[in-house]
């Protein structure tokens, strides 16, 4: 099976269940309400969940009505905890990468992924593997961490702040130089492939999609006041690029 398998490594899987589990996360806090408000209405709908990690957002598909859910993903651990935690009646979890979607033999009215496709290495051959599983007129909604993100190469540090440790200005280098990225954070070592946005607007119209709608994440001056060390960063650059696109003909 291609791709890494950081998620399987004892304690990336442990820091990453930890966070994702406080009541008060990037994920809840502001990936999810804006993927979901990019969904169409799911009643019915056949949806593949691309690297659906512990099952939260393919659960909630389920739960908004879709007919099917098959949520793919590369991790045991993270599989192991969907099945035990996040499971229904009309969710299929299984191991697979997302670089072996081609396998699949079915279509869908709707792809998503969230926070998943930072880890690909060919993202223009991964946009046309999902639109040939897809039915006419479907949909593909998903997220990634904001190129802006991706950049940081671990040599620099993210942010310059005042000697109280607030954030002044979030810092970027090297935006232009697309490839992997390989950094310590974490677990040394993580990797993650870095493109700009506009590999990414390419890759998806050249795949055959008409690209509907592009968010970059916002959380509210509420709640970054209320949680500054999360979210403070927030206000200088956006954490996740969002995209809505669909499969015309
Ligand atoms: C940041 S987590 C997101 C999980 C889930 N989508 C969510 O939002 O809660 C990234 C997920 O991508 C999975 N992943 C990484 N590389 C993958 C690959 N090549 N194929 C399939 N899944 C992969 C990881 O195992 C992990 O579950």
């Amino acid at each position: 099976m291609t791709g890494q398998n950081i998620y399987d490594n004892d304690a990336f899987f442990e820091n990453y269940q930890k966070s994702r589990s406080r009541e008060v996360n990037f994920n809840d806090c502001i990936e999810t309400p804006i993927l979901l408000a990019m969904l169409p209405d799911l009643r019915g709908k056949k949806i593949l969940d691309i690297g659906c990690g512990m099952g939260q957002h393919a659960k909630q598909y389920s739960d908004m009505g879709a007919k099917s859910v098959l949520g793919i993903d590369l991790s045991e651990k993270m599989l192991a905890y969907a099945k035990a935690h996040h499971s229904a009646a009309n969710i299929v979890y299984r191991r697979m990468a997302m670089e072996e979607i081609e396998t699949i033999p079915d279509t869908f009215d709707l792809v998503t992924s969230s926070l998943v496709f930072d880890y690909v290495e060919d993202f223009a051959g991964l946009m046309r593997k999902i639109h040939r599983l897809m039915k006419k007129d479907a949909e593909l909604v998903f997220s990634m961490s904001h190129p802006i993100v991706t950049a940081w190469d671990g040599a620099y540090d993210r942010y310059t702040r005042t000697e109280t440790g607030e954030r002044l200005y979030a810092n970027l280098r090297n935006y232009c130089q697309e490839g992997l990225r390989k950094v310590d954070w974490v677990v040394n070592g993580y990797e993650c492939y870095h493109r700009t946005v506009s590999t990414l607007i390419n890759a998806i119209i050249r795949a055959g999609f008409v690209l509907e709608e592009c968010q970059e994440a916002h959380i509210s001056e509420e709640m970054r006041n209320r949680y500054p060390a999360l979210f403070g960063g927030t206000i200088h650059r956006p954490e996740f690029i969002f995209f809505r696109c669909r499969k015309s003909d």
